[in-house]
């Protein structure tokens, strides 16, 4: 959290927050996998480990289906971070039997609209409303994902 820039807090929870209350750091934290599962990306920095990047997959209420959020801290985005760690996500959602992978991007989001398409998810319209998209993406091998 401490690591994101407002730009890229806003991008993430799509609301103005500058620390997680204690409800969100709860859900955040007690990862219930396979329902859920957080890949978390560390760097050595000086001798601390530095959290670098956060990938997460929550079931939904619909069966086989999860819903996804990512987030690279500011200093190390575009560097493949985010794509890789995607990739990884949805290698691990597969193995837990998950069919479909849906997650909220803002319209205005167009780095992370591109990143999800060159992971293979299709970008629709939500009923959240105009600036938010619907990114998806069948997670079954024989869809050719
Ligand atoms: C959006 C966000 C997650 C992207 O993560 P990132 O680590 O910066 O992205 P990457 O470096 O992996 O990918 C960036 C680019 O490389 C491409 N790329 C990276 N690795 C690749 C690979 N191995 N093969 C093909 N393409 C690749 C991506 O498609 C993307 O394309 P671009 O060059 O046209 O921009 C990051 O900017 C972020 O955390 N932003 C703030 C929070 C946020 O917006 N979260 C999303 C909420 S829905």
């Amino acid at each position: 959290m401490r690591g994101l820039s407002p730009e890229s807090r806003h991008n993430r929870f799509m609301a103005e927050i500058r620390e997680l209350s204690p409800e969100m750091l709860a859900r955040f934290t007690r990862i219930n996998y396979p329902h859920d599962l957080a890949l978390i990306v560390t760097c050595d920095n000086g001798g601390r480990e530095q959290e670098i990047a956060v990938a997460r997959y929550v079931a939904l209420s619909v069966p086989r289906q999860c819903e996804f959020a990512l987030a690279v801290a500011d200093g190390w985005q575009g560097r493949g971070v985010g794509y890789r760690l995607m990739q990884t996500l949805i290698g691990f959602a597969r193995e837990a039997g998950f069919e479909r992978m849906d997650g909220f991007v803002l319209a205005a989001n167009h780095k992370m609209l591109e990143l999800m398409q060159s992971l293979g998810f299709v970008i629709r319209p939500s009923d959240e409303g105009p600036q938010v998209r619907l990114a998806t993406r069948s997670l079954r091998v024989e869809s050719g994902a």
